[in-house]
């Protein structure tokens, strides 16, 4: 098994991050000076992904955009000699074949996922959240790729969490198959620590089969009334086999505002730029505490 396209959403309504988000899509808000939507599609190329197709919807033509070249600014880079500058502006306009589609209504995840049904046609394909960026050695969607090519399986990509935390995510039913990694048999959307299968919860990441492009067509809506990747992903592991990946990285959840100020100090702390000067600020900040 080969994968070598993925699919992030990002069609969202970021309700968690207004009033910031409602003119800025929030994959568009910087992390330090990126947009939090280059490290996923980092992440990807990093994975060996060559085709990106991103679910965006009305207001976010930022994104498209970004993707793009800039002629008036490259052009008044190249004119004033600042050729460093212009190759970051161009960067992300080669990074990746990066392509798009509009999720026409906010019906969920899984209907999110259902849009790029064409453009996957019948292979694997990678899922990446558009507001959970990773910081890890190996890129998280790369672990999930070599489990699931090892498996043949789908992948997903999980980490432990609290019983309180676990009814934010989905969490996973499971029984070991080697160190880190999972065999999936049931999952559940947003469980009370009660209903929970395990403390093991998805986060952000998927590798997953075309056959799930039949299931989601035909899955109804869920939790919070909206058409749930869970719910399909759930009956897909009826059929066939999926894995759980205990990725090795640290999540940043930039949907919400302590993720994302997490995200900012801690890729600050690690910039060449700015990583000096932002320990010294903090150091001086906890001293006056
Ligand atoms: P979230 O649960 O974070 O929802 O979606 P949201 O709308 O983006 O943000 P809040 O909760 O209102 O603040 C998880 C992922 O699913 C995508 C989002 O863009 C995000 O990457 N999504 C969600 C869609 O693409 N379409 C949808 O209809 C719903």
């Amino acid at each position: 098994m080969k994968v070598k396209k993925a699919v992030i959403p990002a069609a969202g309504l970021g309700t968690r991050m207004l009033p910031a988000t409602k003119t800025v899509p929030k994959e568009m808000l910087p992390i330090v000076d990126k947009p939090a939507i280059e490290y996923i599609v980092e992440e990807a190329v990093a994975s060996g992904i060559e085709d990106i197709l991103i679910i965006t919807n009305r207001g976010k033509s930022a994104l498209d955009d970004y993707f793009d070249y800039a002629p008036e600014i490259e052009g008044a880079l190249l004119r004033s000699g600042k050729r460093a500058e212009f190759e970051l502006v161009r960067r992300s306009a080669q990074m990746a074949n990066v392509f798009f589609i509009r999720q026409k209504e906010t019906k969920g995840l899984g209907h999110a996922v259902l849009q790029a049904r064409h453009f996957v046609g019948d292979e694997p394909f990678a899922v990446l959240l558009g507001d959970d960026i990773m910081m890890g050695e190996v890129p998280v969607t790369r672990q999930l790729i070599d489990a699931a090519e090892r498996y043949g399986a789908a992948a997903l990509g999980v980490q432990r969490c609290t019983s309180e935390e676990i009814s934010k995510y989905s969490s996973v039913e499971i029984t070991e198959l080697e160190e880190r990694i999972y065999r999936v048999t049931d999952m559940n959307e947003k469980p009370s620590p009660k209903e929970a299968f395990s403390e093991f919860a998805i986060l952000g990441r998927y590798v997953l089969t075309p056959g799930v492009f039949d299931i989601l067509e035909n899955t109804p809506p869920g939790y919070g009334g909206e058409i749930q990747l869970t719910d399909g992903i759930r009956e897909l592991c009826q059929v066939s086999p999926i894995v759980a990946v205990d990725f090795d990285a640290r999540r940043y959840d930039t949907g919400n505002l302590p993720g994302f100020l997490e995200a900012m100090v801690d890729f600050a702390l690690e910039s060449p730029q700015v990583g000096a000067w932002m320990r010294d600020f903090l150091i001086e900040k906890v001293r006056g505490f």
